[in-house]
């Protein structure tokens, strides 16, 4: 069953910009596209790099270690040498401002 699991601060996120956060055991990625909330899993599923160290650009978030691009709405490996879709989670931000992921 889902749950939703209080993460960080909306304003913590810079708009058009990444993060990386440990939540629930879990290493994340939260991105901000113009206001909108997005949540991955941070580790990149080709190797050992962090998305949040990657190159942001719309809704594509590009691996600082061999480039390859995930689409962070859906998750979905777009460019090699990423074979591996990567885990993406729903979010909303709640009334005290502070951003929900639903895992
Ligand atoms: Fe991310 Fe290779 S580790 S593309």
């Amino acid at each position: 069953e889902k749950k939703l699991i209080k993460a960080i601060e909306v304003i913590k996120v810079p708009e058009d910009d990444v993060i990386g956060v440990d939540i629930n055991g879990l290493n994340l990625a939260i991105y901000n596209v113009e206001g909108e909330i997005f949540a991955t899993d941070n580790i990149c599923t080709h190797g050992n790099a962090k998305l949040c160290d990657g190159f942001l650009d719309g809704y594509k978030i590009e691996c600082p270690l061999h480039q390859g691009e995930f689409d962070i709405r859906s998750g979905k490996a777009c460019t090699s040498p990423l074979t591996e879709d990567i885990k993406s989670y729903p979010t909303k931000v709640g009334d005290d401002g502070f951003i929900y992921i639903s895992m």
